[in-house]
């Protein structure tokens, strides 16, 4: 792998839970990698007032415990070395002026603000920037998710953020598209002749998307009960995720290519408001149960949720693309916390052969599926039938599997890893856009006035189950099934 240009990268939330589990791991093991320049920086920024030593500390406690075996001392020593921490208020003035101070002298380094504070202060921070003029043209932003909590305050943060950096300087980041497998779903479609012309109206009958996990909601319950899987999980990754399915094939791999038919998907969506809204969707809540025989506690039971919420831990949709390639293909899109396990995979469902010449298993069983597993595990199976053994042409399931980590025995890398090299490089394809995060909100908030209107409380759903049965009907109404139901 090819070594990084040497960087400047300040971690605004430099102490949170991101940056600890995820963020700082992930440069530790581009370092490992020997990616990571020795002249590289990166700077933890937070309101705590702690000094480099402390701040190492708990950095290197959280290295160990999300890396497993691959934590060693002398590794250690090299990252440690390029990591530093500044106490930074995003509302005062004086900070900014430390870290101007720290970052002095290296305005031709690439110089990435990472965000991963409460979005709120996202806005408030670029603003901070760039009056102590910290902004270089080599600089970039890196958003994390939620950006706003509706289509207006979207808006509000984009355009306040537009006015300390240009748009091709702002990385708003989705880790499901740092997933491997969604990127070999890119080279699936794009890389391979066979699939293409089968995926379309007329040959895919329907097409599934579970992101199901079987954690609650962790530590995070005052952000969670604000915001609800439909923000949390739909508005972003299972969009995205439909999007890199249903899109046209981009003319070249040029980062505004791959965005501009991102984006013509989110525009086709046919709008759920109203009525549609509560016909086609599902919001689950759930109640104390088990998960892999250990006893769980109810969302209302969870520490910091109000014991009346009525926000949603579960949502499913059934969802249409009013185009040319996938009218009439229904999408059913699915997300929710304390599922029966985690699991998030994208099954797209084949029509049937026109004229059955040989003794078949029933109709549901015998349809060719390809099913992109995400994770835990990272594949691609292919669902067909064969001649089991013996005597006649009896036709049974059978399937032809690609495992990612057993094929390409390398080294993966994590979506955050990727993601973050992409960052360092400049390179923008697997990054939202503005319009695309517009178009997503603007789909999305009808859905969420429906359920206020109707009053659309969330149905209970036993912890460890797939859900809600509402969820299962909104499928088996139109003749089909969850896989895991199968
Ligand atoms: C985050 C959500 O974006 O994705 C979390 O805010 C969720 O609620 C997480 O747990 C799931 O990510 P992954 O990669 O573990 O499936």
């Amino acid at each position: 792998m090819q070594t990084l240009p040497t960087f400047d990268l300040v971690l605004f939330g430099g102490t949170g839970d991101l940056a600890m589990r995820k963020l700082l791991p992930a440069l530790y093991r581009r370092t490992c990698a020997g990616q990571v320049c020795a002249d590289t920086r990166i700077i933890g920024a937070a309101r705590s007032d702690l000094s480099r030593e402390q701040y190492l500390a708990q950095v290197k406690s959280n290295c160990e415990a999300h890396l497993d075996g691959e934590f060693n001392e002398r590794m250690w020593e090299s990252f440690a070395r390029c990591v530093d921490y500044c106490k930074v208020d995003a509302g005062e003035d004086l900070d900014y002026a430390a870290l101007s101070r720290l970052l002095e002298g290296r305005e031709d380094h690439v110089r990435i603000f990472f965000m991963s504070t409460a979005p709120n202060l996202f806005a408030l921070i670029c603003e901070g920037l760039a009056r102590h003029s910290l902004v270089t043209s080599a600089s970039r932003v890196v958003l994390e998710k939620p950006l706003g909590e509706d289509l207006v305050s979207s808006r509000q943060i984009n355009e306040r953020v537009g006015t300390a950096f240009r748009e091709p300087q702002i990385f708003r980041i989705d880790h499901y598209l740092g997933k491997e497998t969604v990127q070999n779903l890119l080279a699936l479609r794009f890389g391979n002749m066979l699939f293409e012309p089968l995926w379309r109206r007329g040959r895919v009958r329907h097409v599934q998307i579970t992101l199901a996990e079987d954690v609650g909601v962790e530590r995070r319950a005052q952000f969670y009960d604000q915001t609800g899987a439909l923000r949390d999980m739909v508005q972003n990754h299972l969009l995205q995720l439909l999007c890199i399915i249903a899109m046209e094939p981009p003319a070249t791999a040029n980062p505004d290519a791959m965005r501009d038919e991102k984006l013509k998907v989110l525009h086709a969506l046919r709008p759920l408001a109203g009525n549609d809204a509560r016909n086609n969707t599902v919001r689950g809540q759930y109640k104390a149960g088990a998960i892999a025989g250990q006893p769980v506690i109810g969302y209302l039971d969870e520490k910091d949720v109000p014991p009346n919420s009525v926000t949603e831990t579960f949502v499913a949709l059934k969802v249409e693309i009013d185009s040319w390639r996938w009218a009439g293909v229904p999408f059913y899109l699915r997300t929710g916390k304390r599922l029966q396990e985690k699991q998030s995979e994208i099954v797209v469902t084949f029509e049937d052969v026109p004229h059955a010449l040989y003794e078949r298993p029933e109709q549901l069983h015998s349809l060719n599926r390809l099913v992109i597993q995400l994770q835990p595990e990272e594949g691609i199976t292919l669902n067909v039938l064969a001649k089991s053994p013996g005597e006649g042409m009896r036709l049974r399931p059978a399937e032809l599997s690609l495992d990612f980590a057993e094929y390409f025995n390398g080294q993966r890398l994590d979506g955050y890893e990727r993601l973050l090299t992409d960052i360092i490089n400049g390179n923008l394809t697997l990054f939202m856009r503005r319009d695309e995060l517009d178009a997503a909100w603007a789909w999305i908030d009808p859905i969420r006035e429906a359920w206020q209107q109707y009053e659309e409380r969330p149905k209970a759903y036993i912890a460890g189950t797939w859900g809600p049965a509402a969820a299962s009907s909104l499928i088996v109404r139109d003749g089909f099934v969850w896989r895991n139901e199968l």
